[in-house]
């Protein structure tokens, strides 16, 4: 428990830890959704497409450790049980039934943009009032901005390709 951490922060606390906590579902989600996915991938650019599922997945995985370390910090507990992520989560997990590699990545471009307006939106309520959540946000929006970039190119490539052998 992070004293100093609670009392400096010009908000409510169980405000911005449930909001923490919804962030901390969705990466553990986004991670898994991510890493079985490059495990079933079929189709055009496979190699490459995984590589970076599983890339992104890592990265996932370091942001939920970075906010279960703030959620702590500021006298929370970080979702104890997988079987409530998905009722704490808002970015819905989408299991990979078609394994196609351009359903996968589309999947994951929704999943992405979930993700940037998650954080976006905790930039919004911790800007001027809880500098250090708003530096971890920042700093995983950015990473989840360069996703989103990612699977996009991913998807415009694939199309390209498909395109041009017509
Ligand atoms: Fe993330
Ligand atoms: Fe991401």
């Amino acid at each position: 428990m992070g004293e100093m951490a609670q009392k400096i922060i010009k908000i409510d606390k169980d405000e911005i830890v449930k909001e923490l906590n919804a962030a901390f579902a969705e990466e553990w989600l986004a991670y898994y959704q991510y890493w079985v996915g490059a495990q079933v991938a079929t189709g055009p650019m496979r190699t490459s497409v995984t590589e970076e599922f599983e890339e992104h997945a890592n990265e996932e995985l370091k942001h939920a450790k970075w906010l279960s370390e703030r959620i702590i910090q500021l006298g929370g507990t970080p979702v104890l049980d997988p079987e409530n992520w998905k009722t704490v989560a808002n970015c819905k997990y989408d299991a990979p039934l078609d394994p196609y590699v351009v359903t996968l990545l589309q999947q994951n471009l929704i999943a992405e943009r979930c993700a940037v307006a998650r954080y976006q939106k905790i930039c919004d309520i911790t800007f001027g009032k809880d500098y250090e959540t708003y530096r971890i946000s920042a700093k995983i929006l950015k990473e989840e901005l360069e996703h989103e970039q990612e699977i996009g190119d991913f998807i415009d490539d694939i199309d390209i390709t498909v395109k041009h052998l017509k």
